[in-house]
């Protein structure tokens, strides 16, 4: 029986996280030159319903069996067979492989979920509804996060752009022009739900304060929608930066972030940003065409240990 593959896309969040916690919208792009894979393959020598897991780049070779329950990978298997009634499943091997760099608020572990959960359905022969696979990598997410908004989990898996409020209805963004990115990562990992607990305490303590934070960060993402959807990038810029000017507000900024977002700046950056949970991980610089490779590497002078170049494709380009 030949291999059955599914994958995921990184994701970027272009405005609006950590405030997003907060019931305030955010906007979110797939990242798609990075991805999570999964293969399943028939194991017809293995006792019946064992699940083989082969996680080479974590160094991980298990059976589901030996997995806590609270797993993330145990709970998107599980949580497919929940979803299809079922409680076990042929004997099969699955291999999970991802170049999305781990705790650096690229999606990573939202892609991974995502690609299991499909990979998984569809060598059981029912393959799942995006909204299927997105809860259930929810509930990954709620594992390894504690309280996630949903905006990860949302993005890999219809991997499209979004304008994502918690609890609403999705609502899918058209791009009128491209965006073109530069992602540079400070090298530092960062917890992302550790991040997101400090705020809650610094909310906690001063909450008017917060509250005026989050509100500045809505009207900020409610303008970047109309200037996305109208196509004018250039002015998307100032928002970048004043975004990341709130996101330090906010505490969730770090020096080595602040000197990429500056270095993007200096370089001819139209904005940039931190993106994702903060205190490490990545920026986000959004340049003009044929200006990534240069701003990249100012941002590698800068102390960037890794970068990236993305073009999110207008809508209809896709
Ligand atoms: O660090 P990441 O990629 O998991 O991004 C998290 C975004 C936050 O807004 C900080 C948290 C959330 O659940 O939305």
């Amino acid at each position: 029986m030949p291999a059955i593959a599914a994958s995921a896309p990184g994701k970027i969040i272009l405005f609006g996280e950590h405030a997003v916690v907060y019931h305030r919208p955010a906007i979110a792009v797939p990242f798609t030159g990075v991805r999570a894979r999964v293969a399943a393959m028939a194991d017809p020598l293995g006792p019946p319903g064992r699940v083989k897991i082969d996680a080479p780049d974590i160094h991980l070779q298990t059976t589901l069996d030996q997995l806590p329950g609270d797993d993330p990978i145990a709970i998107v298997i599980r949580g497919v067979w929940e979803t299809l009634g079922i409680e076990s499943m042929p004997a099969v091997s699955l291999r999970i492989s991802s170049n999305i760099p781990s705790s650096a608020g690229l999606g990573s572990s939202a892609a991974v979920a995502a690609a299991l959960a499909r990979a998984t359905a569809s060598f059981i022969g029912c393959p799942l509804t995006d909204e299927q696979v997105s809860q259930i990598a929810y509930r990954a997410e709620q594992r390894l996060h504690g309280n996630p908004s949903g905006i990860d989990n949302t993005v890999v898996v219809y991997a499209r752009p979004v304008f994502f409020v918690r609890g609403k209805p999705i609502e899918f963004l058209r791009l009128s022009e491209p965006l073109h990115l530069v992602i540079a990562d400070t090298g530092i990992q960062s917890s992302t739900a550790d991040m997101v607990r400090a705020l809650r305490e610094r909310r906690e303590a001063a909450p008017d304060r917060h509250e005026a934070w989050f509100d500045q960060i809505a009207a900020i993402v409610l303008r970047a929608r109309a200037l996305l959807e109208e196509g004018n990038s250039a002015a998307l810029g100032p928002l970048m930066y004043a975004n990341h000017a709130l996101l330090q507000s906010l505490s969730v900024s770090c020096p080595e972030l602040d000197r990429l977002v500056e270095a993007a700046s200096k370089a001819g950056a139209l904005g940039a940003k931190l993106s994702g949970g903060g205190g490490g991980g990545n920026i986000i610089a959004l340049v003009q065409d044929g200006r990534q490779e240069q701003v990249a590497e100012s941002l590698r002078e800068a102390g960037a240990v890794w970068t990236k170049s993305t073009t999110v494709p207008a809508d209809g380009a896709r």
